[in-house]
């Protein structure tokens, strides 16, 4: 698919995390001390959104059942039951725009 545009670098400030939809896809790209990282926003449990989730550090923290990922490759960090890593991707800044690879 390639380089598709997730936004400004100003609408993803340093600690948060935003929910865009990239051709019908749901991506939750995050900022981490001005790093950007994209990984599928739907939870592998049960599909709530983790960009509604809470972000401290690099961890994702489903609202719904509190899964733990890490927003940097998607993997997960802890839950009671094995369930899927998220799809992660790679993030391009280029001037003042966030590219997301697919
Ligand atoms: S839907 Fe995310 S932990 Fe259950």
């Amino acid at each position: 698919m390639g380089k598709i545009i997730a936004g400004k670098t100003s609408e993803i400030l340093p600690g948060n995390m935003i929910k865009v939809s990239i051709d019908g896809r749901d991506i939750l790209v995050a900022n981490i001390d001005g790093n950007y990282y994209a990984t599928d926003d739907s939870c592998t449990h049960s599909g709530a959104s983790l960009s509604e989730g809470e972000l401290d550090g690099c961890t994702i923290t489903c609202g719904w059942h509190a899964a733990q990922f890490d927003c940097k490759n998607g993997k997960l960090v802890k839950f009671p039951a094995k369930i899927r890593d998220l799809t992660s991707y790679n993030v391009t800044v280029e001037s003042d725009s966030v590219f997301v690879e697919m």
